[in-house]
């Protein structure tokens, strides 16, 4: 199954995809976690993108579907992928829809976790998240057992870098400008799939396998 999920910063993709992920087996691509870790290498293409994520501001396209079609080419993705956070512009899902075709593959479903643009600066500011195994916690929607402590190896946890408020509000209005003719792109092919992300994390996940067990 060949996944992508759309939504705003904050709405819940990394959380639903870590769901998905366990459950359908099938692997999980983030730009932004792909971003994260080049920068964390001190990559040249860390050091391009952190200039842009600083500033809550797009990675030029170029770049960014240079590395998807690198990772959708290896084999783990023949029975299957999740696309997290990509494609983000017109000129991204284009050009993911050509890439398909030369892989010979298509999108069975366009997931958007919808939530209101007024949750998202609460849920990303209490956004903590585990540097060993990428897990993401809240401090109050999503909190570890032991507080600022990974449940899952026990690391110390930290706040993202753009998850500062300034940084927030900048991610954000980029972010909206781009979503509706995106999602206008995918209505019009027909894989569009709206959910409600305004609801409590498990609920959010058994609606999308609902939709997409069917
Ligand atoms: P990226 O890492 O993709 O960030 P994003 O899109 O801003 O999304 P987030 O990861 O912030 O949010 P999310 O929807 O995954 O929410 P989460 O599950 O963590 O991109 C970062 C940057 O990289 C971009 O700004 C850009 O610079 C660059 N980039 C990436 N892709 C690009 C592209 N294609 N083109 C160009 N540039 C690109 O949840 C958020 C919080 O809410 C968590 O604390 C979580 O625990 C909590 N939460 C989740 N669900 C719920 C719920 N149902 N109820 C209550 N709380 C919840
Ligand atoms: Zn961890």
């Amino acid at each position: 199954m060949n996944l992508i999920l759309m939504g705003l910063p904050g709405a819940g993709k990394g959380t639903q995809a870590e769901k998905i992920n366990d459950k359908y087996n099938i692997p999980h691509i983030s730009t932004g976690d792909m971003f994260r870790l080049a920068i964390k290498e001190g990559t040249d293409l860390g050091k391009q993108a952190k200039e842009y994520m600083d500033q809550g501001a797009l990675v030029p396209d170029e770049v960014t579907i240079g590395i998807v079609k690198e990772r959708l080419s290896k084999s783990d993705c023949k029975n299957g992928f999740l696309l997290d956070g990509f494609p983000r512009t017109i000129a991204q899902a284009e050009a993911l829809q050509e890439l398909l075709k030369e892989l010979d593959t298509s999108i069975d479903y366009v997931i958007h976790v919808d939530v209101p643009e007024e949750k998202l600066v609460e849920r990303l500011t209490g956004r903590r998240i585990c540097p060993t195994c990428g897990a993401t916690y809240h401090v109050i929607y999503n909190p570890p057992k032991v507080e600022g402590i990974c449940d899952k190896d026990g690391s110390q946890l930290i706040q993202r870098d753009d998850d500062t408020a300034e940084t927030v509000k900048n991610r954000l209005s980029v972010n909206m400008e781009q979503a509706k003719p995106l999602l206008d792109f995918y209505q019009n092919k027909g894989y569009l799939v709206t959910v409600n992300g305004d609801q409590e994390i498990n609920q959010v996940f058994q609606d999308i396998q609902s939709r997409i067990d069917k």
